[in-house]
């Protein structure tokens, strides 16, 4: 073996001073450049004469005088290719090619599409040098983030996905894709958003048509040319080029059953609304302003390292980066100290050289953003820290830190999406939890404490659809990311992120006005009765005074109801958005109350048959059978209310990613006109069981019956708050509650104009939505009216990262 002998000089000090001098010299010690070589990439380019057109139908297409758009490598501000801009016509055929291709696709079976998934996976594999240099080229990251993070994880979502290809048909049945899938996506992560939207779509037996962000389009370019030979058949991927006027006529073509959108929030808005009423699914993942959360407890050095991964990762430019750090008070100081000597060590370079830290921003624009963001930020005061100046040669940004802010700072609410990290600091746990949350967003968060007590008890506070313990930005496409509040609504990944591209199989239900079928049973209704609201556990009575009549099946009165207007929906909201620490009680007290409701309600059988028989024109057995099933339904979401339960998720790390279904918030409900009693146990009760709480506008037609069980849940000990009830005119309420902010989800079967009101300004604060023209189903026939269709849209699936060991 060769002894390696220190330098002569060295050689005769005594050890002390050898490891001193040896430390001097490698402070002077200068990285050599280790550059990936980018000819591949530039020989690939060459190939295509530096342009591309649009991947249609197994094919590319150019078209001449087409208008471009210059890509660029922001590391250089050189130009690297042309892209022609997908007009109107060109996405109505990207998007019929995709229409003919899907239910062929779909009919392949799991297996034959599970082959053309791991086909993929392994070209991307074969292929991943090249496309990390063009990856680095195209975006500005460093090409050690894109060859070990952005493409093996890419590769890992193809494979991952192959997997649910091919056990579709026994783990996910009772269900069917969509069809034709739009999908949009920003140039943070261009190849690995490519990989999240088309991997599980493609999966499940959609149709797809993927827009690239127009600044990184060039790695979905060089995945096209890969469909071919992985077998994926012609129209079943389709790709297309050009901005913002482009996604927005994909979005909103009427033949696209579904939109996934990543990128801004105001852009995410812009979609909500444009899609608003043509019956699509739609996915949103938006910005994000993350909280970091240290508490005195945390393994400094460790959280040093963790900021790192969360704010200087690809730049910042990472939309759960964790841009905010919270400190407790104790260990601001010190924290601070070890932050800013680490930010010395960051290397920034050529993006090419393996070894440097820190990239360019992805355009001189973001670059221009940041800046001035940062700048007119600073006038709200707050210190700025960065070892390095700003550079717009080569779109760099330094690393930098801004103290001295409070939780109102315009630097610590809205989202920088550049390398820029603001710190303040807080006291107690829960000033901690309070200020982690006192954001717009709802994307992320990271808790890092070595007492693994508190971090279990913090991470369930953060209304977030990501928490990380003692981690930051870990991904896997075995768990579910995506967001809640302005962050959006959907998971992408694990099994939570298949039901994005996924609808239920429904029998054909054809909804019909209630007969008129006179029975002579109303003359025996108390006919001057007045049915009031149910708000706060209390009988309440229109805030207006006013009242209607209801009608029996034959005309005669059934009773009068309060006509509610945009008051007593605020009420109603606001006594449920008191009631939510109802989410926190144990699944079993939530089942003994339903199952106690279930009780009061069998006892009042004969009256409510009667008066199903008279309000609906019922027949006795088709009233029985409506009621029968009610106490039926609030038995199986007393049985469900403590499983559902989440998973655990197997990520390749040594840890464990727990999803936990939680509560949305306040659910607002906008009843069917049929089966009155039915539907609304059906809606009600699921999402109750699942800790929301509800405001409930019954059907006009019906409304007394509805009403009428409010006097049965008075005696039920449902928590005042939790079940609020009223009735008016739907078309003046809906736009109240799908507007209102403190709403955090709105189900609605209405008429096209209700539904269309209701998604438009549920873009507001980004609710989430679950609308369907008219009544779509026959709510006696549980497999489509009963089960986990209604518990998932009660619930929103956060993924828990708890690594362990040391
Ligand atoms: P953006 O939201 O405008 O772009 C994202 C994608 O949407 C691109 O493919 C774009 O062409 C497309 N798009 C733009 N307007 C559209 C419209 N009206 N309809 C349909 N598609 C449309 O994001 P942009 O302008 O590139 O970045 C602006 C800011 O957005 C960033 O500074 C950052 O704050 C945020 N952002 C957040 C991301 C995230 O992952 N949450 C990703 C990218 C940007
Ligand atoms: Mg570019």
């Amino acid at each position: 073996m060769d002894i390696i002998l220190p330098p002569i000089d060295i050689q005769y000090l005594n050890l002390e001073q050898q490891i001193m001098k040896l430390d001097k010299s490698f402070e002077k010690l200068e990285y050599s450049k280790a550059l990936e070589s980018d000819q591949e990439a530039m020989q690939w380019l060459t190939k295509n004469n530096n342009t591309f057109g649009q991947f249609v139908g197994g094919k590319f297409v150019s078209k001449k005088n087409a208008e471009t758009i210059t890509v660029v490598n922001p590391a250089n501000n050189t130009s690297l290719a042309q892209i022609e801009i997908a007009d109107e016509k060109l996405v109505d055929l990207a998007v019929k090619s995709a229409g003919e291709a899907q239910e062929k696709w779909y009919k392949s079976g799991g297996h034959a599409r599970a082959k053309v998934l791991y086909a993929l996976a392994r070209l991307i594999q074969k292929n991943a040098r090249v496309i990390s240099v063009l990856e680095t080229l195209d975006n500005g990251k460093p090409i050690r983030e894109s060859r070990d993070a952005d493409i093996p994880l890419a590769v890992r979502h193809f494979y991952y996905h192959a997997g649910w290809a091919q056990l579709q048909d026994s783990e996910l049945k009772n269900s069917e894709p969509v069809g034709v899938v739009a999908q949009i996506i920003p140039w943070n992560f261009p190849f690995l958003m490519l990989a999240w939207k088309i991997s599980p779509a493609l999966a499940m037996g959609n149709a797809i048509v993927l827009k690239p962000a127009e600044n990184t389009p060039l790695t979905a370019m060089f995945f096209a040319g890969l469909c071919e030979e992985a077998g994926v058949p012609a129209g079943v991927i389709n790709i297309i080029n050009g901005a913002g006027a482009t996604g927005a006529a994909l979005a909103a073509h009427p033949d696209v059953n579904k939109v996934a959108f990543t990128g801004s929030t105001p852009v995410g808005r812009a979609i909500r609304k444009s899609t608003a009423g043509q019956g699509k699914k739609l996915t949103l993942e938006l910005g994000g302003k993350s909280a970091f959360v240290v508490f005195e407890d945390a393994d400094l050095d460790s959280v040093v390292e963790g900021v790192v991964d969360a704010i200087w990762y690809n730049q910042g430019e990472v939309c759960c980066a964790g841009s905010r750090l919270l400190v407790q008070a104790g260990v601001e100081e010190i924290l601070v100290k070890k932050l800013k000597a680490r930010m010395a060590n960051l290397r920034f370079g050529n993006p090419l050289d393996k070894s440097i830290d820190v990239g360019s921003l992805v355009s001189s624009d973001q670059f221009t953003q940041i800046s001035q963001m940062v700048k007119e930020g600073l006038k709200s005061g707050g210190e700025l820290f960065s070892h390095d100046q700003p550079d717009s040669t080569c779109n760099y940004y330094p690393p930098s830190i801004v103290t001295d802010v409070d939780s109102s700072h315009p630097l610590v609410q809205e989202e920088i999406f550049g390398p820029v990290l603001v710190v303040s600091s807080f006291r107690t746990q829960d000033e901690a939890i309070k200020l982690a949350n006192n954001t717009r967003y709802g994307l992320a968060a990271s808790v890092w404490s070595e007492n693994i007590n508190r971090a279990m008890h913090v991470a369930p506070g953060l209304i977030a659809g990501v928490v990380w313990i003692n981690c930051h930005n870990k991904f896997d496409a075995s768990c579910g990311f995506g967001g809640v509040k302005e962050s959006g609504y959907g998971r992408e990944g694990g099994k939570e992120g298949l039901f994005e591209y996924l609808k239920p199989v429904k029998s054909e239900y054809h909804s019909s006005i209630m007969p008129v079928r006179p029975n002579g049973l109303a003359s025996k209704q108390e006919i001057d009765k007045t049915l009031k609201f149910y708000i706060g556990g209390k009988q309440t009575r229109p805030d207006g005074g006013n009242s209607v009549q209801v009608l029996n099946a034959d005309g005669s009165t059934a009773a009068f109801v309060g006509l509610g207007n945009r008051k007593d929906l605020r009420n109603a909201v606001s006594a449920a958005k008191k009631a939510q620490n109802w989410s926190g009680k144990s699944g079993h007290l939530k089942a003994q109350i339903l199952y106690y409701f279930a009780e009061n309600l069998s006892n009042r059988k004969d009256e409510f048959v009667k008066r199903l028989q008279t309000s609906c024109g019922s027949s006795k057995k088709e009233a029985t059978s409506e009621f029968d099933e009610t106490i039926s339904r609030l038995f199986s979401y007393a049985a469900w209310a403590d499983k559902y339960d989440g998973a655990a998720h197997n990520a390749p790390y040594r840890g464990v990613t727990m999803a936990l279904p939680e509560a949305i918030g306040v659910i607002g409900m906008i009843a069917p006109e049929e089966q009155p009693l039915l539907n609304a146990i059906s809606l009600i009760a699921p999402a109750v069981a699942m800790g929301n709480c509800v405001v409930f506008v019954a059907g006009e037609r019906h409304s007394n019956i509805v009403l009428e069980l409010v006097s049965v849940m008075e005696t039920s000990d449902i928590p005042g708050g939790v079940i609020n009830i009223i009735a008016g005119d739907v078309k003046e309420l809906a736009p109240h509650l799908a507007g209102h902010g403190e709403v955090e989800s709105v189900w609605a079967w209405a008429d096209k104009e209700v539904i269309k009101d209701v998604e438009t300004l549920s873009a507001e604060n980004l609710k989430r939505t679950w609308c369907h023209e008219n009544n779509d189903r026959n709510w006696l026939k549980t497999q489509e009216s009963e089960g986990v269709e209604f518990l998932r849209q009660a619930t929103q699936v956060k993924n828990i990262w708890t690594p362990y060991g040391d």
